[in-house]
């Protein structure tokens, strides 16, 4: 079993049945999806609730029903992937590029649980990967330039020769800062420049953070009183 393995094994122990599954992208959620399949065909009963097209997609294929947060607003648990965690666990996310239905699903959930292998683990966000921003079409290069007055240095998001369109028909602008001190507050100000969607600063959303490496797995969990969650959560 590789890392990536590991942690989704560890993390889907957590879903029950009859529970309502925020259903991650990537490759680490995407393992985590799989296995979730097998519990569904050995008849467990849960609902899936993707955060992009793929997740949909593969979650389709292995026989997880679909739902959405229209009718199933309170999500039990959600298992999702990250780019980088800090020692309070928050992440960046959306190098996979769905990080706006990734957030809006996090805030949905009662538990947000993270997997990763220990690559992601990082002492200060943003010391390998850079800050992914969605921004809307319109008028793009006006909201990078706005971004570029944070500090960072932005480069556009490519596939194929083309600017890459997210799942939303937005491109993403990919924000590398020289340090990032205050996650909190840089997650506000990049959302507020006029034509950013959202960012992929998580911050606060992470309840467990299942971390494997080569000596095992090891379950990081935030402090409940440090969130930042604003939505009602499930009774
Ligand atoms: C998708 O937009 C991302 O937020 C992923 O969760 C993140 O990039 C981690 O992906 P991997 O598990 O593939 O590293």
């Amino acid at each position: 079993m590789n890392l990536k393995e590991m942690a989704a094994s560890e993390a889907v122990k957590y879903v029950d049945d009859d529970m309502v599954v925020g259903l991650g992208s990537g490759t680490t959620a995407s393992i985590a999806i799989k296995l979730i399949g097998k519990k569904v065909k050995d008849g467990m009963r849960i609902v899936g609730i993707p955060t992009s097209k793929d997740s949909e997609t593969l979650a389709k294929s292995v026989g997880i029903p679909i739902g959405d947060l229209r009718a199933r607003p309170a999500v039990d648990i959600t298992i999702d992937g990250a780019d980088e965690v800090d020692p309070s666990l928050n992440l960046i996310k959306g190098l996979g590029g769905a990080l706006v239905r990734e957030k809006i699903v996090a805030y949905s959930s009662n538990l947000e649980v993270i997997v990763a292998d220990d690559s992601k683990i990082v002492q200060r966000l943003g010391q390998k990967a850079p800050v992914p921003v969605e921004v809307v079409k319109f008028g793009y290069e006006a909201t990078v330039d706005k971004l570029q007055r944070l500090g960072c240095t932005v480069q556009m998001r490519t596939k194929w020769d083309e600017l890459f369109t997210t799942d939303n028909g937005n491109f993403i602008a990919d924000c590398r800062f020289p340090a990032i001190d205050d996650p909190r507050k840089l997650e506000s100000e990049i959302n507020n420049v006029p034509g950013v969607v959202d960012n992929g600063l998580f911050v606060g959303l992470a309840d467990k953070v299942i971390v494997a490496s080569k000596g095992g797995i090891e379950i990081l969990e935030s402090n409940s009183v440090l969130r930042a969650r604003t939505t009602s959560r499930a009774p």
